[in-house]
């Protein structure tokens, strides 16, 4: 059966791709960031997944306020990096999992959750920026991403946007649709976005780095208390774009010791400000065998 052996945190600053597509990574500023990555770019390479289940945010990019799902599983076969606005990034489009993914769309509807599918979609930084900043630079010519993704896009743009809460339990609901697929995959679930940030309004350029820390021990030891957190904390705590961060309680859902296993084996945690305006954040969780 498939089954999940690890999560991975990640924020997913835009201007960290700009870094990278433009040769910027090795100046000061920067090498703070990617300096926090070298661990898990060596970790990707000995703890290569079959498949990344990828949960980000849409920046109105694939979507707009035309069509706004809460919940929507890329069940394609490929995703092409989008055009945000200057240029689609240089990077290698997305190969996804169809199969894969059509049974955890299957089982997870089945378990009561209301995922919209999706057969078509660019797409933006929330996903791209955790694949560079994981995989390294990748040159779209000759290079392709280390393995399959299935994206699930979270709305956390427009309100309403999900609870902590539910996207742990929906998390949980992952779990049981991975490991009811009837082949040996190695799956890693990522959860993107965050940390603290605010890109508008009076309190623009907040950054709450007591909260992030909080928020990244509770996430480790106690994530089911966590998910009990109300949207409007993140947002006065960590800032509007703060929200981001319940993408990563459903990442932290489907590990094994919510489901009665032991605690995981924390790999690696970094956390840096600043990135462009928001702090950066990461965490590696394994599950123990
Ligand atoms: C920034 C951060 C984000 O998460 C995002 O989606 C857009 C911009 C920023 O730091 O500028
Ligand atoms: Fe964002």
């Amino acid at each position: 059966m498939a089954r999940i052996t690890a999560s991975v945190y990640t924020s997913h600053v835009p201007a960290i791709g700009a870094a990278l597509d433009l040769g910027k990574s090795g100046e000061p500023y920067w090498q703070k960031v990617f300096a926090g990555y070298e661990f898990s770019k060596q970790w990707l390479q000995q703890n290569r997944p079959d498949v990344i289940f990828l949960v980000f945010n849409d920046h109105a990019t694939a979507f707009s306020l035309d069509l706004i799902p809460t919940f929507a599983i890329g069940t394609a076969a490929q995703y092409r990096p989008a055009d945000e606005g200057y240029g689609a990034r240089p990077v290698p489009a997305v190969q996804g999992h169809p199969a894969l993914a059509s049974h955890i769309a299957q089982s997870v509807i089945q378990d009561d959750f209301d995922l919209t599918i999706v057969n078509r979609m660019d797409v933006d930084h929330g996903l791209t920026v955790p694949l560079s900043l994981m995989c390294g630079a990748q040159d779209p010519k000759v290079g392709a991403w280390p393995c399959p993704v299935i994206p699930f896009a979270v709305n956390v743009v427009q309100y309403p946007v999900p609870s902590g809460r539910r996207c742990f339990a929906l998390g949980q609901a992952i779990r049981r649709a991975v490991e009811s697929y009837d082949e040996d995959l190695n799956v890693q679930i990522w959860g993107t976005g965050g940390m603290s940030h605010q890109l508008q309004g009076p309190r623009a350029g907040l950054i709450n780095r007591e909260w992030d820390n909080r928020f990244l021990d509770r996430l480790i030891d106690e994530p089911a208390a966590l998910a009990q957190v109300p949207h409007i904390e993140y947002v006065r705590e960590a800032g509007s774009e703060g929200i981001e961060l319940v993408m990563w309680l459903i990442a932290r859902g489907a590990m094994g010791d919510v489901a009665g296993g032991p605690p995981p084996r924390v790999a690696h945690r970094f956390y840096h400000v600043p990135a462009s305006n928001t702090a950066v954040g990461h965490l590696i969780l394994e599950n123990r065998a």
